[in-house]
């Protein structure tokens, strides 16, 4: 029995979470444990699940964030493979809500499953989204094989180099991904020098960033919107790295093409 069961909306949530958690297994973005997913599921909370008690003690988050009292999360276990979770989410993941002091948090349901081991960016990441009043409720980081191989060229790393490039090689990218790929210098995983970072970088506008040599993270109203995000610029990158495989440099979209498509789907110029 999960609590699950007696939520739907909940239930739903969780389950849009696995089914990502099977297309990231697929995709060969999840090797072994790699990847986490985070959301916000505080809006589905009701006094059933409010009146449970915890099962852990209280733990430190590493961090103080004064955006996140009284919110609740999934997360992904940390260690946990997301082709299990895809099967599995409860096993594999857990529930946590955060106590008052906003500097830590319990593990309410269903099994004792240690959050993920990026809590610090995720955590730190949706106490911004609060405290800008954003509606996305979903944090994803992964390892998309292409996107993570460009970050290994310095030329790649300056700030909107991948992003004209990605954009050009196919009109849906900027469509789907308008805010283009953010850059954060190689950090520690797990560390809350990383999880700064991150916040800084989608601070510039962004709703995708690349942790170099590492993997993506991306935000947005639900996880399979975030996933759809990083999916759209990694076919992207495959498009160029195909294009080089052939023994060209590929062309691009034109300047005027791509001022067409921005005029015509409304995006940022
Ligand atoms: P976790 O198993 O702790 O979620 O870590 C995976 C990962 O990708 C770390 O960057
Ligand atoms: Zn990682």
């Amino acid at each position: 029995m999960s609590i699950l069961d007696k939520n739907k909306a909940m239930k739903a949530e969780v389950r849009q979470v696995a089914e990502v958690a099977g297309y990231l297994w697929q995709k060969g973005w999840a090797e072994r444990n790699g990847g986490n997913i985070t959301v916000n599921i505080t809006r589905w909370v009701d006094d059933a699940m409010r009146a449970l008690p915890a099962i852990s003690e209280p733990l430190p988050i590493g961090k103080t964030l004064p955006h996140l009292e009284g919110c609740w999360f999934y997360c992904k276990g940390t260690g946990k493979r997301m082709r299990d979770l895809a099967r599995n989410p409860m096993a594999n993941g857990s529930i946590i809500r955060i106590l008052p002091d906003c500097a830590t948090y319990e593990i309410v349901a269903d099994r004792l499953v240690m959050p993920t081991s990026e809590l610090p960016s995720h955590l730190a990441v949706h106490d911004y989204l609060i405290a800008k009043g954003s509606p996305y409720r979903a944090s994803l980081h992964t390892h998309p094989i292409e996107l993570v191989a460009l970050t290994h060229c310095h030329k790649w790393l300056e700030k909107d180099a991948a992003t004209r490039m990605l954009w050009s090689m196919i009109p849906e990218t900027k469509a789907f991904c308008p805010r283009g790929l953010g850059m954060v210098p190689y950090m520690l995983p797990s560390s809350v020098e990383l999880a700064e970072a991150t916040i800084r970088t989608l601070d510039q506008d962004y709703d995708v960033v690349m942790w170099e040599k590492h993997g993506v993270f991306a935000v947005d109203t639900d996880i399979m919107n975030a996933f759809d995000q990083v999916d759209v610029l990694n076919k992207a990158a495959q498009i160029y790295i195909a294009s080089k495989n052939m023994g060209f440099e590929p062309e691009g979209m034109t300047y005027s093409q791509m001022k067409e498509l921005s005029d015509a789907f409304g995006l940022p110029k």
